[in-house]
């Protein structure tokens, strides 16, 4: 294994754990939402935790080419991220609000690790970063877009 690990490892790490506890608080919506909006709802969820499980696969990879081992169990990922289980009898409305939070706090991440790549030439983390940012600023978007109604 490489030596020490470095902030660039550190986000990745982060960013895995946010992306993976994203994708299955997503579907926990898309499997309880309810209400007259139940298709759209469903629909977009399903595409959004579709997107952020294929990511996870990239994140860990990444981490893996860098030299280090990636975390890969739930007790790991629950101690890195900052993303909270969501809440099957919430609301529609709260389920929208709540993923926008947080693809919020993910792109907040990302900004940092971004920056941390940037800063130690690590181009190829940079742009696989950059476009991870692009996704989630498009689903906060599209989360609170729906949520205007
Ligand atoms: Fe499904």
């Amino acid at each position: 294994m490489a030596t020490n690990k470095g902030p660039v490892v550190s986000v990745l790490e982060k960013a895995l754990a946010d992306t993976y506890a994203l994708a299955l608080k997503t579907q926990n919506y898309h499997w309880n939402v309810t209400g007259a909006d139940f298709f759209q709802l469903h629909g977009m969820f399903e595409e959004q935790y579709g997107d952020l499980s294929g990511a996870v696969d990239e994140l860990a990879e990444r981490i893996r080419a860098l030299g280090h081992l990636s975390p890969g169990g739930l007790k790991a990922f629950q101690s890195l991220t900052q993303i909270e289980d969501g809440d099957g009898s919430s609301s529609p409305i709260d389920m929208v609000n709540d993923l926008a939070k947080d693809h919020e706090t993910v792109s907040n991440l990302l900004k940092e690790g971004v920056a941390a790549a940037e800063e130690n030439g690590d181009v190829s983390t940079a742009d696989m970063l950059t476009g991870r940012l692009t996704v989630h600023q498009k689903a906060t978007w599209m989360l609170n877009a729906t949520a205007a109604r």
